[in-house]
């Protein structure tokens, strides 16, 4: 128990302030990562972890971190946070609860005056989203040793841009070698994105681990003609092979394993005319489940699956897989901290899996970890429509507060 508590007006206040920043007429935000609208959002960020007294370090990846000394300088820091940059015309929540949230209980703490045995640190790593940059998660993925720095530099956006550089740009590649600290736990608040908690009526869900994941690029290469003389057994359409393989996704989730989901969700044609048969398609796949043998089973399908489709339409094609991310249950200890919380809290709650990609799922490798999920209503989550009703979020940080401040005693 803790006599500390979230002060819902300054937490609302920031949060309406910060999604200022790149906010969009619909009523969402385009901060994608590196942009302009993510430096000036990080800049906030850095300006009010200072305010709160903060001891802020920026590492090499870019990923934020704020320091709250503890009574016991020699024992393990708590770390919890999550990420500000979004996708492109993405919510407002995605990421910034957990990092408002994040600095909101270390305030929470200041205002009562109360002094943990363990450091706190909180964090916004740098590009969770993977929409300009992939592979997402790959600030925590190189603070966990997932990925080396040079790779993550190496990423390029569509249009040539490499990470790296654009990290200088922006003036965020810090100093500090991205490497991990030494830590006693994570925590990360973050909004479900799915309609789970919502039909349930509970406004807490405790996280027992994030499903695993397989991203890929394909190609399929035929021949660009005439839409109107050349008869269609004469064609080498590259979007038909696309077609055929989209809805061999949605078969292939229907049959292997009840939690699969897949989607085709970028897609490139050329040369992308009304009247011209296209010639080169390139398009992402990504397939999610909490079981991984689940995730082999499909990836195994699709590639039949497109050399089938390239056979059939007498096309050339190209297959990467370029992430794969394994589901990894979290830490017991850490589940159970989070429940006990959301009890003390006085909270209805339930268990449940992410289907989408977090960075504790990375931190998960390397210290014990779990996750704090307030419902979306309607289960809406990478649109600008994203929406949490405000006291759940509100409820999802004083669960936080509680968990951090049972695990920051020694
Ligand atoms: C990114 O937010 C993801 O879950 O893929
Ligand atoms: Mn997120
Ligand atoms: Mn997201
Ligand atoms: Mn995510």
């Amino acid at each position: 128990m803790t006599d500390a508590t979230i002060d819902e007006r300054r937490f609302r206040d920031r949060f309406d302030e910060f999604n200022e920043i790149g906010a969009t007429d619909a009523g969402g935000v385009n901060r994608p990562s590196l942009s302009d609208e993510n430096k000036r959002a990080r800049d906030l960020l850095v300006e009010w972890f200072r305010d709160a007294g903060l001891e802020v370090r920026i590492d090499e990846m870019g990923n934020i971190f704020g320091r709250r000394e503890g009574r016991d300088p020699e024992a393990d820091a708590v770390l919890f946070g999550s990420h500000v940059d979004s996708q492109y015309n993405g919510g407002r929540y995605d990421g910034v609860v957990g990092v408002l949230s994040a600095l909101e209980v270390v305030e929470a703490f200041d205002d009562a005056g109360i002094e943990t045995d363990r450091p706190l640190e909180i964090v916004a790593w740098s590009n969770e989203e993977g929409v300009r940059f992939q592979p997402d998660m790959l600030g925590s993925g190189v603070y966990t040793g997932v990925f080396d720095l040079e790779y993550a530099y190496d990423r390029e956006d569509k249009d040539g841009n490499r990470f790296g550089d654009e990290l200088e740009r922006i003036g965020y590649k810090g100093e500090e070698p991205c490497e991990p600290d030494d830590l006693h736990c994570y925590f990360e608040v973050h909004v479900e994105q799915g309609p789970f908690l919502e039909r349930a009526d509970l406004s807490v869900g405790v996280v027992e681990g994030v499903f695993g994941f397989s991203w890929m690029n394909v190609a399929f290469e035929g021949q660009a003609n005439h839409a109107g003389p050349t008869p269609m057994n004469m064609r080498h359409d590259a979007f038909v092979a696309t077609a055929d393989v989209t809805k061999a996704v949605r078969e292939i989730t229907a049959t292997e394993g009840t939690d699969l989901v897949g989607t085709v969700g970028s897609v490139d044609v050329w040369p992308n005319a009304i009247n011209v048969i296209p010639e080169r398609v390139e398009f992402t796949l990504d397939f999610r489940s909490y079981d991984n043998a689940v995730v082999d089973a499909a990836l195994e399908r699709i590639q039949d699956e497109i050399e089938w489709a390239a056979e059939r339409e007498g096309l050339e094609y190209e297959f990467e897989e370029i992430m794969r991310v394994d589901a990894d249950p979290f830490d017991d200890e850490c589940i159970e901290t989070v429940a006990q919380a959301a009890e003390d809290a006085g909270c209805e709650y339930t268990r449940l899996v992410s289907g989408a990609g977090h960075d504790a799922n990375y931190l998960n490798k390397i210290t014990p970890t779990s996750m704090i999920f307030a419902p979306s209503v309607d289960g809406i989550s990478h649109r600008e429509s994203e929406y949490t009703e405000w006291e759940d979020v509100v409820t999802g940080a004083e669960v936080l507060l509680r968990a951090v401040n049972e695990q920051a005693s020694t």
